[in-house]
């Protein structure tokens, strides 16, 4: 069988070298890919990044099963158009990726089926916005509506830093916010304290399959310093997941979505990715709701997973997973991400990456991100550029064999968090 993953990140990388391990899986294409599946054995780059032209080469390639990494291919409604031709795609619908598309749907949507999130206004107008927020007090969090690349959120610790936000995300949008087609609305929301965890499922309309639970480090700095990025690093399984809390989030968050998506039209298949916040007493709330798989959790996830993706995934789309059982590796995996010089804000692009091919092993994957072959040689050409995954018998050892993998390739300006896994070391 042949399979395409449509995407560039190390979350793709980590789709591809997954489904590659499947006995069914001939080769694997992944569109546009990067420098890292450029060079893995029986997977190969296509050079294709609208939606027609990728349907068109399912078809003629006869692609036994695509699967869709990013967000934005899904709010573009990638797989209404998959399935129109005949198509199989693992993913939800347009409709069904307003969970993350737009805050505002899926903040309401939340409030309609009574599960448990952040108490939340919507504005359009800034005044109005304005005057919500002095009637609340700070800490405070904004969030633009519309897709951001996860910039779009600000945790406002003051009211002033709040009111600069909303007039902001209402106004000049530095930030870049793709508004959704009504126009720039704000989503205005109560502040969360507890520890936060992803929360990931395969879904099928119906029924939901937990994947391992994981968490990411947002923040660019140690101590989670500094501007929040894609995340600079993850490790799975969080310990802050307890099993009462598993239990919890399948009961009161993950199975209400997916029976009320279903309820109104919009049954959700794909992976539905819950981020919570977890209060100290255990209580698990939606921070939000993304309609794809975590980058970089799904480098973590997918090197504990033992049971055979391309299997699950063909069920999922059948609408079978009541008869499909997952099998983890029990260590834990952690994942370090290299990024460029520059990252975030203005990623420098072009550097020569050494070491990258040479330090992996059975319990070593350098997944990759923002690189590409110039001239046959591994160059840096995006933010994130590696995620360094490591499988150990606990989380410290898990962490010791990653960075000891980070040390061993280089880049001009290469940077990484030095503590990622600081919190699970904790429980
Ligand atoms: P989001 O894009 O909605 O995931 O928000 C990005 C980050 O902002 C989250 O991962 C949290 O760290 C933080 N955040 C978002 N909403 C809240 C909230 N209501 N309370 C506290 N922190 C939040
Ligand atoms: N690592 C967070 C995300 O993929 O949204």
């Amino acid at each position: 069988m042949k399979v395409l993953v449509i995407g560039s990140g190390g979350r793709e990388h980590a789709l591809a070298w997954k489904l590659l391990q499947s006995e069914r899986v001939q080769s694997v294409f992944v569109a546009p890919g990067n420098g890292g599946t450029a060079l893995q054995e029986g997977v190969r780059n296509l050079p294709l990044t609208e939606p027609a032209a990728l349907a068109d080469f399912a078809q003629a390639e006869k692609i036994a099963l695509t699967v869709v990494g990013p967000e934005a291919p899904l709010a573009a409604g990638i797989v209404d158009l998959f399935r129109a031709r005949g198509l199989r795609i693992f993913g939800p619908t347009q409709a069904a990726a307003q969970l993350e598309s737009s805050k505002a749907f899926s903040k309401a949507f939340m409030q309609r089926h009574g599960i448990p999130t952040a108490r939340a206004q919507t504005f359009t107008d800034a005044q109005q916005a304005h005057a919500y927020v002095d009637g609340q007090g700070a800490p405070i969090v904004i969030k633009a509506d519309g897709l951001a690349a996860g910039k779009g959120v600000v945790v406002a610790m003051t009211l002033a830093e709040a009111h600069a936000a909303i007039d902001d995300m209402l106004g000049a949008n530095a930030l870049g916010v793709q508004h959704n087609a009504d126009g720039a609305r704000v989503v205005v929301e109560e502040f969360m304290a507890g520890e936060e965890a992803s929360f990931i499922v395969i879904a099928d309309g119906q029924q939901a399959l937990a994947l391992a639970s994981s968490q990411d480090h947002k923040r660019v700095g140690d101590g989670d310093s500094g501007p929040n990025t894609g995340g600079m690093g993850a490790y799975s399984p969080a310990p802050v997941v307890t099993p009462n809390v598993h239990a919890r989030v399948m009961h009161e968050i993950i199975q209400p979505t997916l029976a009320g998506m279903a309820r109104e039209g919009m049954p959700f298949s794909g992976f539905l990715y819950a981020g919570l916040m977890i209060d100290a007493q255990g209580h698990p709330r939606t921070v939000e709701f993304n309609c794809r798989l975590g980058d970089p959790e799904a480098q973590v996830i997918l090197m504990r997973l033992k049971s055979d993706l391309f299997e699950v995934l063909m069920h999922a789309t059948e609408g079978q997973l009541a008869a499909v059982e997952l099998q983890w590796d029990r260590r834990t995996a952690l994942g370090v991400v290299m990024a460029a010089a520059g990252y975030p804000a203005a990623p420098r692009k072009g550097d020569a990456i050494v070491g990258a091919a040479t330090v992996a092993s059975e319990d070593l994957v350098v997944f990759h991100a923002g690189t590409a072959l110039a001239d046959g040689r591994l160059c840096t050409s995006g933010g994130r550029v590696l995620c360094v995954t490591a499988l150990g018998d606990s989380v410290r050892l898990a962490q010791a064999r990653a960075y000891e993998g980070v040390r061993a390739i280089g880049f001009a300006g290469a940077q990484w968090r030095s503590d990622i896994g600081h919190r699970a070391l904790r429980h």
